[in-house]
């Protein structure tokens, strides 16, 4: 595999920044739930990088959970709105105080069909956490509680988000050099 440097076009959100709003989320968090019980969900794969720094800053005890949906083409997902969870949580969240925590919500489409299927579990509570907000892209409207980024229509890899499933692990959010880099699929 190539350097990640190949298909950097910039960097949009360097690692200081990133975690310098990654320890205000886990602040903001830590006040709100301040003894009550709080349960993070993490929806693979993206969030995770997300989840184990916000995990760090946040300072109210916290339990945590993974689920997974399909990877439909992002075309075919876009257009049906529909996505398939190919993994569930290993808890029930009946009555607690879950926030499910992402990496980018774009259309809102995913989020949109998790928190509809989480809400028929009845959770004393369901907030959502992003760390990146691609507003200009929403398809359908979405409640988001804590946002750490409202990032413009570029094409973003890099801390969570992959290019073709590498380059996750990159301590920064990059812009694609997109006459460098072509998808598989196209
Ligand atoms: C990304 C991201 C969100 C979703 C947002 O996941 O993690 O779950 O897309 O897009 P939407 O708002 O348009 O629905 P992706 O399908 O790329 O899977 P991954 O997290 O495993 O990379």
């Amino acid at each position: 595999m190539q350097s990640y440097h190949e298909f950097l076009s910039e960097v949009l959100i360097p690692e200081q920044e990133l975690q310098e709003k990654i320890q205000q989320l886990g602040e903001e968090i830590s006040h709100d739930y301040n003894g009550q019980d709080l349960h993070l969900v993490c929806i693979l794969r993206g969030g995770v990088m997300f989840l184990t720094d916000l995990m760090r800053e946040i300072t109210v005890p916290h339990s945590i959970d993974f689920m997974a949906i399909s990877s439909y083409g992002v075309g075919d997902r876009q257009a049906s709105g529909h996505v398939r969870l190919t993994m569930d949580l290993r808890d029930d969240i009946q009555g607690r105080n879950v926030v499910l925590v992402e990496d980018i919500v774009d259309s809102g489409n995913t989020l949109a069909s998790v928190l509809g299927l989480l809400a028929t579990r009845k959770p004393a509570s369901l907030k959502v956490c992003t760390l990146l907000d691609k507003a200009e892209r929403r398809e359908t409207e979405v409640p988001l509680d804590y946002v750490g980024f409202v990032i413009p229509n570029k094409y973003v890899f890099g801390y969570g988000l992959d290019l073709d499933e590498y380059y996750r692990e990159l301590p920064f959010i990059g812009v694609v050099n997109e006459d460098r880099y072509t998808p598989p699929d196209s």
